[in-house]
């Protein structure tokens, strides 16, 4: 393997509060030994597309252009969840539209430009990507970014305390609100087909019924919930609803889909409020956190993470590593290979510590009738 000079960092798929975190350290830890790192514009798009860029799509990262970034949200890269390279879509005469492989292009440009190695940071679509350009012959490290905390050998990725911190402050302002006008309150919040970020923001912020892709929902058990509330004296309730939950024997709630890209949730908070508005005859509101807790700063959890994983990128590929992906397994970062990782997702156990907790604080997840016994308290 030839010596490493010269890297390219890359940020690809949605945005994440920690991912400037492991732009910088990464920069550091390279420049720290002497290699010259850039960064690629928007995924591989500015790599891919230099005219597009008017020849800026591949910047120099220096000290300088990685100050000041940590406590920033977003990426200082761009991103995007468009024109996947290895299914790169492309419309024929007729307008059907067909997937190309444009990834051996995609590794020639790396050449062109001497990049020995990549980092790219992404959450599973762009680690899938990694891990085909590590077996066309690229040297890859791969770095685990998501929000919706789905992605397996990690024990958990930047972004989600963000996130679940975001969310659980805006739940603790609805309960106030839920309480003044009596009213029932969904939440509906991202995360993709799994449950974590509802879970863990539900719980935080004391909702009295969670809704998770992994249980699909029977409606009645929450309603009961909310009658029985009611029944104690507690004429509001809060219901929080993960974008990806799905009623028994239903579907996920689509937004819709664009070619070349994965299908868009939302949806399922609005069809929940309606319908515990009617089962329970009391007024419902719906909110939808979307985008919202995505974006802002990260917490000082998030940005060590993203430092640490950075870091780790960067040491890797110092130590011969390639077709690997850092992932944190506490108190350590260890090395996974990127295969272990494609195509797997990971969901909510349902016998974890903290489902048994929901469970144990008398949460409803919509699969069973309340069970907190009525003792006429609230
Ligand atoms: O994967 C992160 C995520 O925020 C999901 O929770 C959500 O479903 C999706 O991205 C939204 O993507 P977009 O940025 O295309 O709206």
């Amino acid at each position: 393997m030839r010596p490493i000079r010269r890297i390219a960092l890359s940020t690809g798929g949605g945005d994440a509060p920690g991912l400037n975190a492991v732009i910088r350290a990464a920069t550091l830890a390279a420049r720290n030994r002497g290699w010259d790192v850039v960064g690629i514009r928007d995924g591989f798009n500015g790599i891919m597309f230099p005219d597009e860029y008017d020849g800026k799509g591949v910047i120099t990262l220096s000290r300088e252009s990685v100050r000041g970034i940590v406590h920033q949200g977003g990426t200082i890269l761009g991103t995007t969840n468009r024109g996947n390279p290895t299914a790169f879509p492309v419309q024929q005469p007729d307008g059907t539209w067909v997937e190309e492989d444009r990834s051996q292009e995609l590794i020639d440009k790396f050449d062109e430009h001497d990049i020995d190695a990549l980092i790219s940071i992404g959450g599973d679509g762009s680690l899938t990507i990694a891990c085909h350009l590590y077996e066309a012959g690229l040297r890859v490290i791969g770095v685990p970014k998501t929000i919706d905390n789905d992605l397996e050998r990690t024990a958990s990725t930047f972004g989600f305390h963000t996130a679940v911190d975001f969310a659980s402050q805006c739940i603790d302002r609805l309960f106030s609100t839920a309480t003044s006008h009596g009213r029932v309150i969904v939440v509906e919040v991202m995360g993709r087909y799994a449950g974590w970020i509802a879970l863990h923001s539900g719980v935080a912020s004391g909702a009295h019924a969670v809704l998770i892709p992994e249980i699909p929902y029977d409606l009645e058990h929450v309603a009961e919930t909310i009658r029985r509330r009611e029944e104690r004296g507690a004429k509001f309730s809060i219901v929080v609803v993960a974008e990806g939950a799905k009623p028994k024997g239903g579907d996920v709630s689509i937004v819709g889909k664009s070619v070349g890209q994965a299908e868009r949730l939302g949806g399922v908070g609005q069809a929940v409020g309606d319908a515990l508005g009617e089962l329970t005859g009391k007024e419902a509101r719906v909110v939808v956190l979307g985008h919202l807790i995505r974006g802002g700063s990260p917490t000082a959890h998030d940005r060590l993470l993203g430092l640490r994983f950075g870091a780790a990128a960067v040491r890797a590929l110092d130590e011969g590593h390639n077709g690997i992906m850092v992932a944190l397994n506490p108190p350590t970062v260890d090395y996974v290979p990127l295969a272990s990782v494609r195509g797997r997702q990971k969901n909510v156990p349902l016998d974890s510590d903290t489902m048994l907790t929901a469970r144990d604080l008398g949460v409803n997840f919509g699969d069973a009738p309340p069970i907190e016994p009525n003792l006429g308290e609230s």
